[in-house]
């Protein structure tokens, strides 16, 4: 070779290395090439009462066994006064004539002054998280069996401070069940608080329903729900609530598994059970733990309706928790279950004039809810599902071709059961697959690709419970933005691949600090605060984000899943006139990229959103913001966008067009 080749040869591998390296550092989004359209139930969640999700969490009551059902009746009550003998306080079973709720307690007094005589209460985990200057109701079902009580209520601190009072005189003189409400404010606040009942005078009297709710509830719904809990969800914009769970959806036995029928009409016709989670952890037992259904089905739907989230309820298959008892209910004993669903669907669509719509309308809605999605098992495998899967299937096809059956796919995603039910279910032409996961963060990463080779055309996949666990230690320190990060990466695939997944949610949502049995979890709440995860946030970023259509994006020819520690999908939002890309870089060092963002007469500055933070790092009650979304604007040159992701960071870039 001359020297003049030489030098020719040396500036061409100069010039191709320098655009090999350009090449490389350059992200095409393409708008123009659409992947696939995005549910619009794509982010959803999941609720469960575990955690004090429900009894303790979102429905407000602050009374604990409010109906004295628990296994000890007076459970979350103490006697209290020196003028209470023994008896003078007893508890008693109506047997046959209240099956749903047979106790309640009877108070025999004679002649107390305010303070002599009484019962308190002491809330849920940690006590009663009263607020300064607001009102709360409370309320009770009485039955004088000989007149002449008055009750005192009194709200207090830790310190037995009294913060309100109030009087109760019982009007009903008939002899019967009667109910009666009065109001007391609070002068100050306490994280700790709890409720007295003083009785006056002489008298013997029958009580049942003890009940105390604040005022703020959500929607100002008497008897309703906290505020700040279901706002932290309505902000998410949720495609769908998933309820009751989860576990409780099974039970440990058949006898303990969820029955929407047991939790709609009057309170106290709901007919308690123990909590699974009361038992199932020996490492976190809570033996105070049971279900009211004070938060029943219909006030699921309800809920559902008001932050515009579609209804998805789980029910039993016939099927106990196959980690628990397994039971199993025959196949020829089967027919109540299926028409349980088949209730549902009634309950929740059928006109005001139809038996179960009559029910819902009863109740205070007229109008059906319009229930298209309904799930038939939680976590159950094996050939026992599958034949049950299909009755309930043939059933309610036959009726109600249109609602969107959702069947499981196990406990875990990779195992001979899981590729067992997956074959079966698509064999059977299941409408959607239930999947979950709770791996580790090196999980997630390693499977952001798992649906690019799913089937287009066959079952929908429903991301039903995921979340990533940082290690085997069981306690609250595992919402680390280590776990958030590997979720938000494998979200880029789910979104990548929306045409094929079209539900997810992370799962469990809430936990009270004081009384959690799993976590990590996406909501942390105590008697008065609450705060996001950096999961939340990871969250409410894609499903706040979430477009209508996916967008094409290549790097060097292939879809961005992990090569460089990078996870990139991007979506088009056709109604609000957006393109969004979500870029998640994995890596402990800063990269540069540019993103060609094409196919689209796009707006000359973007916005940017970017959650960041070390692996470790963690929200806290002490200290709630120290991972939440950042906001920048940074302006394109042409149609490039020139990024510097940090390390360990989620940036979504966000560019209107014409
Ligand atoms: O989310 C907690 C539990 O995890 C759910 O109840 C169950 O479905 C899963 O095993």
């Amino acid at each position: 070779m001359n020297y003049k080749n030489y030098f020719l040869v040396l500036l061409l591998t100069g010039i191709c290395q320098t655009a090999k390296s350009q090449h490389k550092d350059l992200i095409v989004v393409n708008a123009a090439q659409s992947q696939g359209t995005v549910s619009p139930t794509m982010w959803g969640v999941f609720f469960e009462d575990i955690n004090m999700g429900a009894d303790g969490g979102i429905y407000a009551e602050m009374v604990k066994n409010r109906s004295f059902e628990f296994l000890k009746p007076l459970m979350g009550w103490s006697v209290k006064g020196n003028k209470i003998t023994e008896g003078d306080i007893l508890i008693l079973n109506r047997q046959g004539a209240n099956l749903a709720n047979p106790r309640f307690v009877r108070a025999n007094i004679k002649g107390a002054d305010k303070g002599e005589a009484g019962m308190s209460n002491e809330g849920f985990k940690g006590g009663m998280g009263i607020k300064k200057d607001l009102r709360y109701d409370f309320s009770l079902m009485y039955r004088q069996q000989t007149p002449g009580l008055s009750l005192h209520v009194e709200l207090l601190d830790e310190q037995n401070n009294v913060l309100g009072t109030a009087v109760l005189k019982p009007t009903d003189a008939s002899g019967q069940w009667a109910k009666q409400e009065v109001s007391l404010n609070a002068k100050a606040s306490s994280a700790k608080g709890k409720l007295n009942i003083w009785f006056e005078g002489s008298g013997v009297l029958d009580m049942d329903m003890i009940s105390l709710f604040p005022s703020d509830t959500w929607k100002g719904r008497k008897k309703g729900m906290r505020a700040d809990m279901i706002q932290m969800l309505a902000d998410m914009k949720p495609g769908f609530i998933r309820f009751p769970g989860g576990c409780i959806v099974e039970g440990i036995d058949l006898a303990n598994r969820y029955q929407w029928k047991k939790t709609i009409g009057p309170l106290e016709e709901r007919q308690l059970i123990m909590n699974r989670w009361n038992v199932e952890f020996a490492h976190r037992p809570a033996p105070d733990y049971f279900q009211t259904f004070g938060l029943g089905f219909f006030e699921y739907f309800q809920l559902s309706e008001d932050i515009g989230a579609e209804p998805l309820p789980i029910l039993n298959c016939g099927m106990a928790c196959q980690f628990n008892t397994a039971e199993v209910v025959p196949l020829d004993q089967l027919d109540p279950y299926v028409q349980d669903a088949l209730d549902l669907i009634e309950f929740a669509n059928g006109d005001a004039s139809s038996d179960w719509g009559k029910v819902r309308a009863s109740m205070g809605h007229a109008a059906p809810f319009n229930l298209k999605y309904l799930g038939v098992g939680n976590e159950n495998w094996g050939p026992q599902y599958i034949e049950r899967a299909k009755a309930f299937q043939k059933a309610i096809k036959a009726k109600y071709p249109k609602i969107n059956l959702i069947f499981s796919s196990g406990t875990d995603p990779d195992s001979e059961r899981f590729h067992y039910l997956d074959k079966e279910l698509r064999a059977m032409d299941a409408d959607i697959i239930d999947e979950h996961y709770y791996r580790s963060p090196d999980w997630f990463l390693k499977n952001a690709a798992r649906y690019d080779s799913y089937d287009r055309k066959g079952a929908k996949v429903f991301a039903g419970e995921y979340a990533a666990h940082v290690d085997k230690t069981v306690g609250t320190k595992r919402n680390t933005w280590q776990a958030a990060i590997a979720e938000a990466a494998f979200m880029t695939g789910l979104e990548r691949n929306a045409a094929v997944v079209n539900m997810a949610s992370y799962a469990p949502l809430f936990a009270n600090t004081e009384g959690w049995q799993w976590a990590p979890d996406l909501i942390w709440v105590d008697n008065m605060n609450i705060y996001g995860t950096p999961n939340y946030y990871v969250q409410k970023l894609f499903s706040t984000n979430k477009g209508t259509q996916v967008a094409s994006v290549l790097a060097e020819g292939k879809s961005l899943s992990g090569q460089d520690g990078l996870y990139v999908s991007a979506v088009v939002d056709n109604v609000k006139k957006e393109l969004i890309v979500k870029l998640v870089n994995t890596k402990d060092t800063e990269q540069k990229k540019q993103v060609s963002l094409e196919g689209l007469k796009l707006a000359a500055e973007a916005q940017l959103t970017i959650l960041q933070g070390g692996l470790t790092d963690q929200n806290s009650m002490d200290s709630p913001s120290a991972i939440v979304p950042a906001e920048a604007k940074l302006k394109l040159k042409g149609k490039t966008a020139a990024l510097k992701l940090p390390a360990n960071s989620l940036v979504m870039l966000k560019v209107s067009y014409k």
